[in-house]
């Protein structure tokens, strides 16, 4: 898996693995933005915290975003007014700008050095044909308090028809947050425990929570799963959400980049912000996303990325390039709450891309229910909600797809390769005895086998060349060559297929 510009300039210090059983009042599954957030917020509440993180602090998609933090969403208020009423839309603007402003307040108060900035955001069209629905989103926003304006213009290097624009939204280095946030947690008091993968959340009768990992286990009072998407089958988000990645780099300019963040809603979404650490030539671009598994050839991804980088912007090198994964509702807003399944699991899933002033308003929002406080954003943010009619239509075709999907998969597997056409640097389908499996041969000439049953809920995998991985297109779990887990919700890696010595 390719690094981010992010965690490869963030120098995060490692932290253990759990290696004894462990008592805790709050267990945080997942050292990300949520995980790490909600943990410091409920141990200044007072209880006892520890976070249980699968890989490394930020190695998930926190690790991998834009670093915008911003209540600007491309397109939405307008959209949300529509769907679920003004009320409903104006918590999730109000929950939104108050994450925004607790991030800023959590780099002050901690003093991280993240290069915070202050800045205007934009959602622009160059498509005379959308100016109604730019007008449409600076109405709604505007009504619901949000500080939007009708702009003619940006800082972009080419001309649009309009954007709306927002004052004083933010950006930052989301690495070096992270790595300040899981700094506070441990010295708060709380423990922050990585390679330590939990695989089961099993309620007790005396009301506590036990969770499982491959080296002890922990009881807790209350669990927060805070894992992307939730992991296993937890509360059935699985089926309730549709998995995306999207694709970033890190550029260098030979003239100083736009100062403002920008977004457009033409196809393909195009995603800028400035990059500080090199100076202000610096430029990060996210874009051309796609539904997880569905893309064959996610190289060239990147190459369009890089093109239209090249051909927009004088481009003196491009020094970091990466892929995201996020996961989206039926009815685009976020679950956070109780999960509908148990009183003692919390869950935040579902940010559509926006998972760092949603993050955040999720942590506040998880920190106040295991505190036992109200809190008025989360009827709005409801976990155990089904969706509105709209809502369950798209999910009804969506499942219909992972059926579709799933059938699709098992016929793909009887196109397969003998194994020595499989060139190096290749993966895809080889016929072992007369078994079909996965397979990636790497540069230096080494098979890495694996059974392409996805270990979530059974989907087939497709290979996505430019992360080298075997990805599952029903609920985006990840596995890379070898079998390990990249991305839930799976919590057991493929099986490994022995192969015969090649002659
Ligand atoms: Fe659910 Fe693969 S992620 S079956």
């Amino acid at each position: 898996m390719r690094e981010s510009v992010w965690l490869a300039t963030a120098d995060l210090p490692r932290y253990p693995v759990l290696e004894s059983d462990l008592e805790v009042d709050v267990a945080v599954v997942g050292g990300g933005w949520v995980g790490l957030t909600t943990a410091l917020l409920a141990q200044r509440d007072g209880a006892r915290v520890a976070v249980l993180e699968a890989a490394r602090v930020g190695s998930g998609t926190s690790g991998y975003t834009t670093g915008k933090v911003t209540s600007q969403h491309s397109l939405l208020y307008a959209d949300l007014v529509r769907r679920h009423g003004e009320e409903d839309a104006r918590r999730y603007a109000d929950a939104n700008q108050a994450g925004l402003e607790k991030v800023t307040a959590l780099v002050h108060e901690l003093g991280i050095d993240c290069d915070l900035t202050r800045a205007p955001a934009y959602t622009y069209t160059r498509q005379p044909d959308q100016l109604a629905e730019i007008e449409a989103e600076v109405d709604a926003a505007a009504r619901l308090g949000l500080p939007a304006a009708l702009a003619a213009e940006t800082d972009l290097p080419f001309d649009i028809v309009a954007a709306v624009r927002f004052d004083d939204q933010i950006h930052l280095h989301p690495g070096r947050f992270l790595g300040g946030l899981a700094a506070a947690v441990t010295a708060a008091g709380g423990q922050v425990l990585e390679l330590t993968r939990v695989t089961a959340i099993d309620e007790q009768p005396d009301g506590t929570v036990e969770l499982t990992t491959h080296t002890a286990k922990v009881r807790a009072n209350q669990v927060v799963v805070a894992t992307l998407l939730p992991l296993g089958v937890t509360g059935g988000y699985f089926a309730k959400t549709r998995p995306s990645r999207s694709y970033g780099l890190a550029a260098r300019l030979t003239a100083p980049a736009p100062a403002s963040m920008t977004i457009s809603i033409d196809s393909p979404t195009r995603s800028t912000r400035p990059w500080p650490t090199p100076g202000p030539n610096g430029l990060i671009v996210v874009g051309n996303g796609h539904e997880t598994g569905a893309e064959p050839d996610t190289e060239a991804k990147y190459a369009d990325l890089e093109e239209w980088t090249r051909s927009t912007f004088d481009v003196e090198a491009i020094d970091y390039r990466w892929s995201a994964q996020d996961y989206s509702t039926p009815d685009r807003l976020p679950y956070v709450g109780r999960s509908p399944t148990s009183r003692t699991v919390l869950v935040a899933t579902g940010f559509h891309k926006w998972g760092l002033s949603n993050g955040t308003a999720a942590a506040l929002m998880l920190a106040d229910l295991l505190a036992g406080r109200d809190n008025a954003w989360l009827p709005t943010f409801d976990a155990t909600r089904i969706g509105d009619a709209k809502g369950i239509g798209e999910l009804i075709k969506d499942n219909l797809k992972v059926g579709k999907e799933f059938v699709g998969g098992r016929v793909a597997r009887l196109s397969s390769i003998p194994a020595d056409e499989l060139e190096p640097g290749h993966g895809g389908l080889i016929d072992v005895d007369g078994d079909t499996v996965g397979a990636y041969r790497d540069p230096d000439g080494d098979l890495h086998a694996v059974r392409l049953t996805c270990t979530h809920l059974g989907c087939p995998l497709r290979w996505n060349p430019a992360e080298t991985s075997w990805d599952c297109n029903c609920h985006g779990s990840r596995f890379d060559a070898d079998g390990s887990i990249l991305n839930g919700p799976a919590v057991e890696p493929l099986e490994e297929v022995e192969l015969p010595v090649e002659p």
